[in-house]
């Protein structure tokens, strides 16, 4: 597998720009199974999680065309030849068992791989199935796979008013997407916030749904005989978690960069969190530009990740790295996957003072980063640890970066674009 190669300490200077929302680009890509016209997008982020969710829309049928000229991408999910998302594609990207809510609210059938667990905890989706059991669907599981139908009943979803009992982000998507096409309105409570959620909501209006507070914790779908797209190609929300890495990224390296697409208002927990710290930003909320200033040295903070508007579970690892370096200690508990910390043995293999008690890891502070061939495990604490190299004395040796790809758009070559001293050495993969 590929690796990078980075010299440290960096000292980054210039400007970066911040890709479309992985978060948001998945399921709204599994979204497009609900329109009966093509629907056409601008400037998709180039991920590997997004070419391995074109691969399961392609098993289901459809036609994926590209104008890499003009960033154009036109999906075509009409007609559908298979209802089955395999496990060879489901183990790889747990959001493709997005595709059973649109599935199976537009052919009354899906047959989806159940996700299994990942690196970084269980993952279940007992609430995505209870949901959807509450619209009328029969769930069968068998053989590593579930199987919904509306086998009794009428051949549409039923709208109703569902409460879920943990605001999962996925649930709510798959919930969303379903209930656009169901037999009369859905109301979700203790929805999921985060604004990839509200993206979505936007996307499935524009196909001609009628969602609305979708980004509150209270989302009502009004379900539709049919949708279809129809107007300008439809843009996603800039990536909030590709966002915060590159402002830790200036801010770690004590350095000024300007970072463009960035939508502050989707970062106020990390950006408070930054501040805190000793930060200092410029931030222009109507241009979606963020500076990093220069500052006077950082102090330690206290951080939970929680549901938006909470510190973002998928900041947590990046914020660790920062917080090796500040000049008094830090606590940071996670409180969303349960075994979320397999950045800290690497960052401490780069001479963090790292000591993990439950979800809880207490920083020393105060670390002079060494370099060192580390080891990435999951997407974020790859990310945490490309970061540690920025600001570790030495050349280290970021092995295994399959997860990094999964995530951030071109990372070797933005970071090259910001002055630091990166190579990507290929290897098998
Ligand atoms: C999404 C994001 C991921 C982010 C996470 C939390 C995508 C593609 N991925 O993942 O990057 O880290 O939100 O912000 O958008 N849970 C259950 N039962 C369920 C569903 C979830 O117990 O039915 C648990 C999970 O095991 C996990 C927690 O709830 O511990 C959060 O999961 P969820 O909000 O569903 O995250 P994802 O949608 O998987």
């Amino acid at each position: 597998m590929d690796k990078l190669i980075i010299s440290g300490p960096a000292k980054l200077r210039g400007e970066v720009t911040i890709s479309a929302s992985k978060n948001a680009s998945l399921p709204i890509l599994t979204a497009t199974l609900l329109s009966t016209t093509p629907v056409t997008f601008k400037s998709l982020p180039k991920l590997r999680d997004v070419s391995t969710l074109f691969k399961l829309l392609k098993n289901l049928g459809a036609t994926i065309n590209s104008d890499d000229q003009n960033e154009l991408t036109t999906i075509n999910t009409t007609p559908i030849s298979s209802l089955e998302a395999t496990y060879d594609l489901v183990k790889t990207m747990r959001a493709s068992f997005l595709v059973m809510g649109p599935l199976l609210a537009r052919y009354g059938k899906a047959k989806v791989s159940l996700p299994g667990g990942c690196a970084i905890g269980a993952r279940a989706i007992d609430i995505h199935l209870e949901a959807l059991t509450k619209m009328g669907a029969k769930i069968n599981l068998q053989g590593g796979y579930v199987e919904a139908t509306l086998e009794h009943g009428p051949k549409r979803l039923q709208g109703n008013e569902i409460y879920l009992s943990f605001p999962s982000v996925g649930a709510t998507e798959n919930l969303m997407m379903a209930a656009t096409l169901a037999h009369g309105t859905t109301v979700i409570k203790n929805a999921a916030q985060e604004p990839e959620i509200a993206d979505l909501g936007e996307f499935l209006n524009r196909m001609g749904a009628k969602v609305q507070g979708a980004g509150s914790a209270e989302v009502i779908i009004e379900g539709q005989e049919s949708l279809l797209f129809s107007g300008s190609p439809y843009v996603v929300i800039p990536d909030r978690i590709e966002s915060a890495t590159y402002l830790i990224a200036g801010v770690m390296t004590n350095s000024e960069i300007t970072i463009h697409n960035i939508n502050a208002k989707h970062l106020d927990a990390v950006i408070a969190t930054l501040k805190d710290m000793g930060a200092k930003l410029e931030i222009d909320y109507d241009k979606k530009i963020i500076k990093t200033l220069l500052h006077q040295g950082l102090h330690g903070t206290h951080v939970a990740t929680a549901p938006y508007p909470g510190f973002p579970t998928d900041v947590q690892a990046q914020l660790m790295a920062l917080t090796t370096i500040a000049q008094t200690p830090s606590v940071i508990t996670e409180h969303i996957f349960e075994n979320r910390f397999m950045h800290v043995p690497e960052l401490n293999r780069m001479g963090a003072n790292i000591v993990l008690k439950g979800n809880s890891a207490f920083i020393d502070g105060q670390s002079t980063l060494k370099s060192a061939p580390v080891m990435c495990t999951d997407l974020r604490a790859s990310a945490a640890l490309v970061l540690a190299a920025l600001a570790a004395e030495g050349q280290s040796e970021v092995c295994r970066i399959y997860h990094l790809d999964r995530g951030y758009e071109k990372i070797d070559q933005k970071l090259q674009t910001l002055n630091v001293d990166i190579t990507r050495v290929p290897g098998d993969n």
